[in-house]
């Protein structure tokens, strides 16, 4: 499957492993992948990154969280009313989610 081209239906997914991918796509390429992660991922879901690789500044919708050497990203989906949402150990605020 061509991760930038178009996604396929894909039910909900636990995990999505991009491990030392993300850095052959340049930024637009990038938030594309990254808001086709969110439309699959399950929102107690895990993407894991290489170490050379994080969604920062890329798509705000991640958080960062250590997976042993590499980095393990949550969406930030408080659900409505909440008001924050605890991922990774620490309070954060409702998100500003995408689609494209
Ligand atoms: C450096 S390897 C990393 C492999 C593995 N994830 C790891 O960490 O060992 C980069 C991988 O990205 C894949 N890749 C690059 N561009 C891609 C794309 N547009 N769609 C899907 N896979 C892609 C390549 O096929 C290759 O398997």
């Amino acid at each position: 499957m061509n991760l930038a081209g178009r996604w396929p239906p894909l039910p909900p997914i636990d995990v999505i492993l991009l491990r030392n991918v993300m850095i052959y796509f340049d930024l637009e390429t990038k938030r594309s992948v990254l808001a086709k992660v969110r439309r699959v991922l399950r929102p107690d879901g895990f993407l894991v990154l290489g170490s050379a690789e994080t969604t920062i500044n890329v798509d705000d919708a991640f958080e960062r969280g250590k997976f042993g050497a590499a980095n393990c990203y949550r969406i930030h989906l408080p659900r409505p009313g909440e008001g924050a949402g605890h991922r990774f150990g620490k309070t954060v605020s409702r998100p500003n989610v995408r689609g494209d």
